[in-house]
């Protein structure tokens, strides 16, 4: 008799999902885009979740038809419920990447309250939100898997970042609790910290902050969109079925 185990290996090289329904936040534009995209490409039906509306929506129509564009403002409770309404609509929910994040490089002291609230609101309140919305359907569902990001700055200490990192190091935190708490659900959560990653997010920097930050990196390089993209599509699908409440750093090694 072959096992479950010896049957998922047999079974490489076909796609991961089989229409299953996947919510990534930020999806609209780096590396959230390229999750989106690995997604489609492996099978699953994927929601892109963003506040760019435009940008949104021209992916999901180049993505196909299983892909579709929501707006979503993930610090706003209503909207996670309109979402997760609209993704149930579409097949059983079993992925969530809370992805969307901002980033205001501010050291502490120059970081004023309503900067630091404005980083609670999306990146940790809304992993939160997220987190709380999908459940239901994942337990209707027999289980699911979410992966969280965070970032490097969320494992050590960062300079010049002070709420960002907070963030960060609270969307770590919530992770492992959430994990213990899902776990006998059939719900995995796992944290995925990225290095330096060539997005949108960190392009104001001038060439020479970041051939500082390069010499900080191991591997000497900027990681891509759709390297971290593999992980969290491997975190999603069958293949990554006995990790939960890890912290997996896509980062070159810069948090050595
Ligand atoms: N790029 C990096 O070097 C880097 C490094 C470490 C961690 N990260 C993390 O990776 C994730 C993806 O970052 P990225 O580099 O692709 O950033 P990005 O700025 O290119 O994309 C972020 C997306 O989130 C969306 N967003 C912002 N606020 C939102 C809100 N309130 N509701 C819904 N969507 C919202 C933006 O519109 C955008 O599409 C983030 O969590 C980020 O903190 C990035």
């Amino acid at each position: 008799m072959q096992t479950d185990r010896e049957t998922d290996m047999r079974g490489r090289g076909t796609p991961l999902f089989d229409g299953e329904v996947i919510v990534v936040t930020g999806g609209a534009r780096g590396m959230g885009a390229a999750e989106a995209r690995l997604a489609v490409a492996e099978g699953a039906t994927v929601v892109i979740g963003d506040i760019l509306d435009e940008a949104g929506e021209a992916l999901a129509d180049e993505l196909g038809p299983r892909c579709r564009y929501r707006h979503l403002d993930v610090s706003v409770e209503a909207d996670w419920a309109a979402a997760v309404e609209f993704a149930s609509s579409l097949g059983q929910v079993s992925g969530l990447v809370n992805n969307a994040a901002i980033y205001v490089p501010q050291p502490l002291m120059d970081t004023p309250v309503e900067m630091f609230e404005r980083h609670l609101r999306v990146n940790q309140l809304g992993c939160f939100l997220g987190m709380r919305a999908v459940v239901p359907a994942m337990k209707a569902g027999g289980g699911g898997s979410i992966v969280n990001l965070s970032s490097s700055a969320g494992l050590r200490g960062s300079p010049g970042s002070f709420a960002y990192s907070a963030t960060k190091w609270a969307v770590r935190g919530m992770t492992k609790s959430a994990a213990m708490d899902l776990g006998p659900h059939g719900i995995r959560v796992n944290s995925l910290h990225p290095g330096p990653i060539d997005t949108p997010m960190i392009a104001f920097r001038t060439e020479e902050q970041m051939r500082q930050r390069l010499a900080k990196v191991p591997l000497g390089r900027m990681g891509g969109p759709e390297e971290v993209a593999e992980m969290v599509v491997f975190l999603l699908s069958r293949r990554g079925a006995y990790i939960t409440g890890a912290e997996i750093a896509v980062d070159g090694g810069v948090s050595l």
